[in-house]
């Protein structure tokens, strides 16, 4: 018998949303009620690298290794992924049958993230990315970016952004199978080099409430919300692509900020109201708009998910205006870590 073992790697980047997903009209299949916008943050620390590998040696259930650590995958978003991945490959070998039939065999995943799970920054994004583009590899499967962020959505929603460098829509689609629900490029990064973020880690704890759990009450208790979704969202998403295309960085930055300050009023209106902002958040927003009024123009653009840390986005040619004040203002606060991202690299992701 065949106990070859198949293997192969890949690397995905973490995405911060700069139009925010918040809500499931399907939370098994990950639908979201709205469409979204991220800036892939590619520098080479802020990565999760995969290797999947399969063999009829290995123990009959799959595993998962995060960080050496072992991880549950029996839970419905994993086994969404594997199951989708499994039905492709064996469709082509059912094609050919001269293929080794790698969909009946274990999968042995093993994946490090090569930044610090401390930093407090959403992990799931680059971890389902890599995962579902690992086991793509491993199955030779000719599927795109787009096919496989549709899978890779399933195991969490903004892991479909990550299979894309640079600016990415995600597309919410309006079928019921998901089908149409998937990520698309907006821009590589190369077409604006000189955009840069700089993440300021308020604090490491994990997030007071999930975003599975959050976007659930909020759909259920907002009133607020549907506004967002039918009005605000489809607003900002014309306006930030169009922003992204013409390098305005500008509209950018305010489309950015108002973004993260609706989705933060949504949770405040959320009932029990969610709170992800802290003192030292809102003393960075604070920080962002003193740095804006006297350049007298948006040079600075801050932006929060679910949880307090910030993302202050800034051209290249205001690093020492945007990193100096912010550093300056902020650097004496405990709990307080800067990290400049460049956001510069082209959409380099590796298969
Ligand atoms: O993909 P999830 O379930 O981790 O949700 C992400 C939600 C936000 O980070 C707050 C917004 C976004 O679009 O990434």
């Amino acid at each position: 018998a065949d106990t070859k073992i198949y293997q192969a790697s890949t690397t995905a980047p973490v995405n911060i949303a700069v139009v925010k997903y918040w809500g499931k009209r399907d939370p098994k299949l990950n639908l979201p009620t709205n469409s979204s916008v991220s800036v892939t943050l590619s520098q080479s620390d802020l990565r999760t690298h995969t290797t999947a590998a399969c063999s009829s040696s290995f123990p009959q259930s799959d595993t998962l290794l995060l960080n050496s650590e072992n991880q549950d995958t029996s839970g419905a978003r994993t086994q969404a992924c594997f199951r989708e991945l499994r039905f492709l490959r064996s469709s082509i070998e059912a094609a050919d049958p001269f293929l080794p039939k790698l969909s009946a065999l274990p999968l042995k995943i093993v994946s490090e993230n090569n930044f610090p799970t401390a930093a407090g920054l959403a992990s799931s994004a680059a971890g389902f990315a890599a995962l579902v583009r690992a086991i793509a590899n491993l199955y030779e499967l000719p599927a795109s970016p787009t096919e496989l962020s549709r899978i890779a959505r399933q195991g969490s929603g903004s892991a479909c952004r990550s299979l894309f460098g640079g600016y990415v829509a995600w597309q919410m689609g309006t079928k019921t199978d998901g089908s149409d629900s998937l990520a698309v490029e907006v821009a590589p990064a190369s077409h604006w080099p000189t955009m840069r973020a700089l993440i300021l880690v308020v604090s490491a704890e994990k997030k007071g409430v999930s975003s599975t759990s959050g976007m659930q009450i909020t759909v259920a208790t907002s009133e607020l919300f549907q506004r967002r979704a039918e009005v605000v969202v489809p607003k900002h998403m014309a306006e930030m692509e169009e922003a992204i295309r013409n390098k305005d960085f500008e509209k950018f930055g305010q489309v950015t900020m108002k973004e993260s300050n609706s989705f933060h009023a949504v949770c405040l209106d959320t009932f029990p109201p969610i709170f992800y902002l802290n003192d030292v958040s809102k003393a960075a927003i604070r920080v962002v708009e003193d740095i804006n009024k006297k350049a007298g123009k948006t040079i600075a653009a801050y932006t929060f998910d679910a949880g307090p840390n910030a993302v202050i986005y800034y051209e290249e040619e205001n690093i020492a205006v945007v990193a100096g004040v912010v550093k300056g203002a902020l650097g004496h606060l405990d709990g307080w870590e800067s990290r400049d991202i460049s956001a510069q690299e082209a959409g380099d992701l590796d298969s």
